[in-house]
């Protein structure tokens, strides 16, 4: 019923040698896989990854995107450009976003509106550091984040959506939520939704992300919620990332 996605987030990684090689291997590997494919190029490369896989399986979105439409913004890219040069997904509020640039959850309720104002689904990061876990505020963190999000762009705007759950503390450590832990938050987060408007709920995509690997990606997808995962490390390697699509059933 829902479509699994799996987004490969290549972070500050790659050059247009090595993009090509990635994207090519993605391409081979993916045809005829159930889940939706997407790569999240470094900004400078959106284009020309786009453009290497047009017609192809795969899609491309943006790592980040500005508040703003247009203007006196030096070094921001905005939605509508994205779009333009071949983007259809924009990551929105991933844990490094907010804890190395600033973001705070009500900038990224503005990056999630003007990514949908620019013609792009954003994919909404959420998740705790360890920190929180530790002290049993996950499940309000991530309230806090979602609600930030819902009552600045309205509950119907996550229709055309995709939430990302990414505990802090399993990103780039080795360290992955378990089956059970990812299940926990992943129906937390659906719960939210439903109480809101459950056919919305049902379809609404929940994605896990933090140390997502091929060894590991069929016991995380295998659980109810999670409908698929968002992956950076794995997702720089074209036979690991193409065995995590795979998973995704
Ligand atoms: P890792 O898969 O490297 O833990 O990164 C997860 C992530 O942050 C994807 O956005």
């Amino acid at each position: 019923m829902r479509r699994p996605m799996v987004a490969g987030n290549w972070k500050m990684h790659g050059s247009r040698e090595e993009n090509a090689r990635l994207v090519a291997g993605v391409i081979d590997g993916v045809n005829g896989c159930v889940a939706e494919v997407l790569v999240f190029p470094p900004a400078v490369y959106v284009a020309e990854v786009a453009h290497l896989a047009a017609g192809s399986p795969v899609g491309v979105g943006g790592q980040t995107l500005c508040t703003q439409a247009v203007g006196a913004y030096t070094g921001e890219i905005s939605a509508a450009m994205l779009r333009d040069v071949g983007a259809t997904h924009v990551l929105v509020g991933h844990s490094e976003r907010r804890a190395m640039y600033g973001e705070t959850d009500a900038v990224v309720a503005e990056k999630f509106i003007a990514a949908q104002a620019g013609g792009l689904i954003p994919v909404l990061c959420v998740g705790e550091t360890l920190e929180e876990r530790e002290a049993g505020i996950t499940e309000a963190v991530v309230a806090r984040q979602l609600e930030a999000v819902v009552a600045a762009a309205g509950i119907a705007a996550f229709a055309q959506a995709v939430v990302a759950y990414e505990p802090v503390w399993a990103i780039g450590t080795g360290r992955t939520a378990s089956p059970e832990q990812a299940q926990a938050v992943h129906g937390f987060i659906r719960g939210y939704f439903a109480a809101k408007d459950a056919t919305l709920a049902d379809h609404l995509r929940v994605l896990y992300g933090g140390s997502v690997k091929a060894s590991n990606a069929a016991e995380l997808f295998g659980m109810a919620d999670v409908d698929g995962g968002l992956v950076g490390g794995a997702s720089l390697k074209a036979d690991e990332f193409v065995r995590i699509c795979v998973a995704a059933r």
